[in-house]
């Protein structure tokens, strides 16, 4: 994604503690462009780093006034959310990408549990926006260490009425229980986004499921396990280059050591950027973007973080 739209930042606002909403408005007063509710932008930070947001107002829109995306404070931060909550003033020019969308709700899927677990529901209060606006029927789970945490919780109860459910940790004594709450399947689909533990126990909770109605997206990369990992032979056809991709390497890496100045902005299998086309080779996914149908298909993997499970991966670059 290029990050090319200059906008300025119109407003700055606590939404919870320790979570900042940003709007952004374009520099030229042109409008921008709309996005599907789930879909995210790119922004490039003076400080050199490339983060991206979901759109918390984005829901189906042809263009938009105006963008918003919330920012949770986070001491893990390898100098995006620190940045944007210590330094970033309302005036200030940034570039942003065009919205991307990885995380869009499907058609058919008209009544839905929408599930979010602390700064995870930003794409999900726009999920819930579009539904309310397209007529789905939703619940909306909304999790949080506290309530002071859980961001816009006051819209979320207009909103969502008797269809909401808040849980939070310190009232609760621990996380939500998924697997005692999703035994049986009572929607169409399941939207989620939220730590790695939520999603994980999403995940094994609904695993009697029917295919495809279980759509996660997570904010942070999942665990990439180093141990065990092999060395492959890596050939970019259409480049007409190949290379060993070391065992401590990812594929991206060793395209880098190539020369080839392919796009990536997480670095984390999380963003969809560094996706390409795979023409042989068996792949080994462990990007947190594909569907598991997607991954079966075994046509196109994240650089990134997933690997071959054999000895030569084949791409098409
Ligand atoms: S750079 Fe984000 S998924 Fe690879």
């Amino acid at each position: 994604m290029s990050v090319d739209i200059e906008v300025t930042v119109s407003s700055l606002r606590a939404v919870a503690r320790d979570v900042m909403a940003v709007a952004l408005r374009s520099k030229s007063g042109q409008r921008l462009p709309g996005a599907q509710a789930g879909a995210h932008i790119e922004l490039a930070l003076p400080n050199g780093m490339v983060r991206h947001y979901s759109l918390v107002n984005a829901t189906g829109q042809s263009d938009m006034d105006s963008y918003e995306v919330a920012v949770g404070w986070d001491a893990q931060s390898r100098g995006g959310s620190v940045w944007i909550h210590e330094k970033l003033k309302v005036g200030q020019t940034l570039r942003i990408s065009a919205p991307r969308n990885l995380f869009e709700m499907q058609a058919q899927h008209r009544h839905v549990l929408l599930l979010a677990g602390g700064i995870g529901i930003t794409p999900i209060y726009a999920m819930a926006q579009a539904c309310a606006q397209e007529g789905r029927t939703f619940e909306l789970w909304a999790s949080a260490r506290s309530a002071s945490r859980l961001a816009y919780l006051e819209e979320l109860k207009a909103l969502a009425g008797e269809h909401l459910l808040c849980h939070f940790d310190d009232e609760q004594g621990g996380p939500i229980n998924l697997a005692q709450r999703l035994q049986t399947q009572r929607w169409d689909a399941v939207y989620a986004c939220g730590p790695a533990p939520m999603l994980d126990a999403l995940t094994v909770a609904t695993s009697h499921w029917a295919s495809g109605s279980v759509r996660m997206e997570r904010f942070k990369g999942v665990e990439v396990p180093v141990e065990g990992r092999q060395s492959f032979e890596l050939v970019l056809q259409r480049a007409g280059l190949s290379t060993s991709v070391g065992a401590q390497e990812s594929v991206l890496e060793a395209m880098e050591r190539l020369g080839v100045d392919y796009p990536w902005s997480c670095r984390e299998g999380i963003c969809g950027t560094c996706e390409a086309p795979v023409l042989e080779g068996e792949i080994a996914h462990m990007d947190a973007v594909l569907s598991p149908d997607e991954r079966a298909e075994q046509r196109r993997m994240m650089v990134c973080v997933s690997r071959c499970g054999g000895g030569r991966l084949v791409l098409d670059i």
